[in-house]
């Protein structure tokens, strides 16, 4: 799936077009994603919350990101598009907020916002500077940080997948923008539409982490996973396992199915366009030297977002 996906180089909403032949009725479970909102009883069922229950294991799995580079890329976005030093920020979807927990380190205050109070638990514990962390369970589809607006908001590796609705989407924007000052800007990464669309795969959608004591084995969707192209939505098998190496004893055995959205480019233009947001910038990668198109370097589809004053 495009989502948690590591560069062919994770893959998570990779139920490719090309593979769905000809028309079919979106199945009456995937209309249903398409229509409703999430709400408060449907989020453990909607979200793969049990494998994010596990936010240690999640933070070592995809320890293969470089968060500070990463970082830097939000916070040079940041100046070049405000020419002001960044004072707060706010981490959407945050998982264990690995960005949010860099910022408060660097004494910014840092917003993590999740529904998942595991993650929001264990990123409160692993924070130097508990005074500039601050961390809200909280929907990012409806949601009011109880706080003075902030200059920079992002939503990373695809976690925008799990806004099924449009409706939901652009209520989504408006609540970005009621965190964010006037001319704050907002980083949103998903998939790169060539992963759908050109039968390329750009991410991987399994990989084993060994540590110390024990290895860590990922993997996004199912060849049985496959999109409804009417919702362009496939509900997405995650599975997460941890095996003792010493004597091979499984520790940890999920596997659980929930609804992603893929979002494509032209269709998120078409969703910002009316919003509080204007698009300054797209890139292929959380890099300023990858440019949005089709050369083998672009493996994301990254928008940067500007609230209009
Ligand atoms: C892929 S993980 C976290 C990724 C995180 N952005 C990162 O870069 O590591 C997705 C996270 O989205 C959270 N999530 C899913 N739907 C959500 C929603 N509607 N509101 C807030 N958080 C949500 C899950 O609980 C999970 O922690």
């Amino acid at each position: 799936m495009s989502l948690l996906a590591k560069p062919v180089v994770v893959l998570i909403l990779n139920a490719n077009l090309s593979r769905v032949y000809g028309f079919r009725a979106p199945a009456p479970s995937l209309l249903r994603y398409s229509y409703e909102f999430l709400t408060e009883n449907k989020m453990e069922e909607d979200t793969h919350q049990r494998f994010y229950n596990h936010a240690w294991l999640y933070e070592k799995a995809f320890n293969w990101r470089d968060i500070e580079k990463e970082c830097q890329f939000l916070s040079q976005l940041y100046t070049t598009h405000t020419s002001k030093p960044l004072r707060a920020m706010l981490e959407l979807a945050c998982g264990p907020a690995e960005h949010a927990r860099w910022y408060a380190a660097q004494q910014i205050h840092a917003h993590a916002l999740d529904l998942n109070q595991d993650m929001l638990d264990y990123a409160s514990a692993q924070v130097k500077t508990p005074d500039y962390f601050h961390p809200h369970k909280m929907n990012m589809c409806t949601f009011d940080i109880p706080s003075e607006p902030v200059g920079m908001a992002c939503c990373l590796i695809d976690s925008i997948a799990y806004i099924t609705t449009h409706d939901a989407f652009r209520t989504h924007l408006e609540s970005v923008a009621r965190a964010l000052e006037d001319g704050g800007i907002y980083v949103i990464e998903t998939v790169h539409p060539k992963d759908t669309l050109c039968d390329v795969q750009t991410t991987e959608t399994s990989w084993t982490v060994e540590l110390s004591e024990s290895a860590i084995d990922v993997i996004f969707g199912h060849p049985n996973n496959k999109i409804d192209p009417i919702s362009q939505i496939t509900m997405i098998d995650v599975t997460l396992r941890q095996r003792r190496l010493c004597d091979g004893k499984i520790l940890v055995d999920l596997t659980e199915r929930a609804p992603l959205k893929l979002y494509l480019y032209q269709e998120l233009l078409a969703l910002i366009h009316g919003s509080p947001f204007c698009v300054v910038e797209t890139f292929g990668a959380l890099d300023t030297e990858v440019a949005l198109d089709s050369s083998t370097h672009a493996w994301r589809t990254v928008l940067v977002l500007q609230k209009r004053y």
